[in-house]
């Protein structure tokens, strides 16, 4: 039977799974990633690894794992492992569709309006001592009902943030490389280039997976299109903005707010300019992190490696490996 490595204690029964399965686990004890070199160790004594997106994969890595049949990651993105990479090295790589795409935008859209109604600045001050009496002029903020939302990136996550926007009475734009005709028709939001997305909204939310296409997506130029009172939120991936970019759009009022849970790199440093801005929040990466479902992510990630040491293919391939190993 199989050894399968764990690279972070995580929700639910997933070792329970694979040990009713008949497999071993071994598990990384550690609160802070495995080094590149322990993890390194760790895949190369394994048949199976279940990951998250902070354990970055290498070519050296994977050539040196002889025995690693499947990568299972625990998130739906999988920017952290070159899926052709590991098809190369003849392992699975496989990750969570599905489960995570309504948790994931209740909290962009409660980002949204967090920002937008200054919740997290004004239970802050409440909560030093500043509400010394009702202020008609204190914590004025922005509506988002009424607002243009634009989406960006119209897969799971994107539609379930356009489906919660419609209930506010937001107009909803979105952008992504294939047009959505049945999802316009379903939420009555209308397809837009993201130049034009971009001058339109006011509120702009990242939906799109990290790859070479939308590494810094939205930068000077990007900014410098939007709305001086507009706002964004990324729930994405941090690279998808040009931090830099967004630093100096937010210092300069070329943008009037940013709500990040995922930043460039992870964790952000404390010194960084983005934690000195008052009109920013900054969440640990917790769109998905509901008990329920990061549980059944987990879940999503032992069934896989189960079928692949049962020398069946996984249920969620990202990848065909070339040779895969039995
Ligand atoms: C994902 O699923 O890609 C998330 O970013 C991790 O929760």
């Amino acid at each position: 039977m199989g050894r399968v490595f764990i690279s972070r204690a995580i929700p639910g029964d997933a070792p329970g799974l694979l040990a009713a399965a008949g497999h071993s686990v071994e598990q990384w004890p550690k609160d802070l990633p495995a080094p590149r070199d322990a993890l390194a160790a760790a895949l190369a004594r394994s048949d199976a690894a279940i990951t998250r997106v902070v354990d970055q994969g290498d070519a050296g890595m994977l050539a040196a794992a002889p025995r690693l049949r499947i990568i299972a990651n625990m998130a739906v993105g999988f920017d952290n492992v070159d899926p052709l990479m590991a098809a190369d090295a003849g392992i699975w790589l496989t990750n969570t569709p599905g489960v995570l795409a309504e948790t994931s935008a209740d909290l962009a859209f409660g980002l949204m309006l967090a920002l937008a109604r200054q919740i997290v600045a004004s239970a802050a001050d409440t909560r030093a001592g500043g509400w010394k009496s009702w202020t008609p002029t204190a914590f004025l903020g922005t509506d988002v009902h009424g607002a243009t939302l634009g989406v960006v990136g119209m897969g799971e996550i994107g539609e379930a943030m356009a489906r919660r926007a419609r209930g506010f009475g937001m107009d909803v734009l979105y952008a992504s490389r294939t047009r959505k005709p049945a999802a316009e028709d379903r939420l009555a939001c209308r397809w837009s280039t993201l130049d034009a997305l971009l001058g339109q909204a006011d509120f702009v939310s990242l939906h799109t997976p990290l790859n070479a296409e939308t590494r810094h997506l939205l930068g000077p130029t990007q900014f410098r299109s939007m709305k001086p009172a507009a706002m964004l939120i990324n729930t994405s991936r941090g690279a998808v903005v040009d931090q830099d970019a967004l630093v100096a759009a937010l210092r300069s009022g070329k943008l009037a707010g940013a709500a990040l849970d995922v930043t460039d790199p992870e964790p952000l440093p404390l010194d960084h300019p983005l934690f000195a801005l008052p009109n920013v929040i900054i969440t640990p990466h917790i769109a998905s992190a509901s008990l329920a479902t990061r549980s059944k992510m987990a879940a999503m990630a032992a069934n896989n490696v189960i079928a692949v040491l049962e020398g069946r293919e996984p249920y969620n391939p990202v990848n065909r490996p070339l040779h895969p190993r039995v």
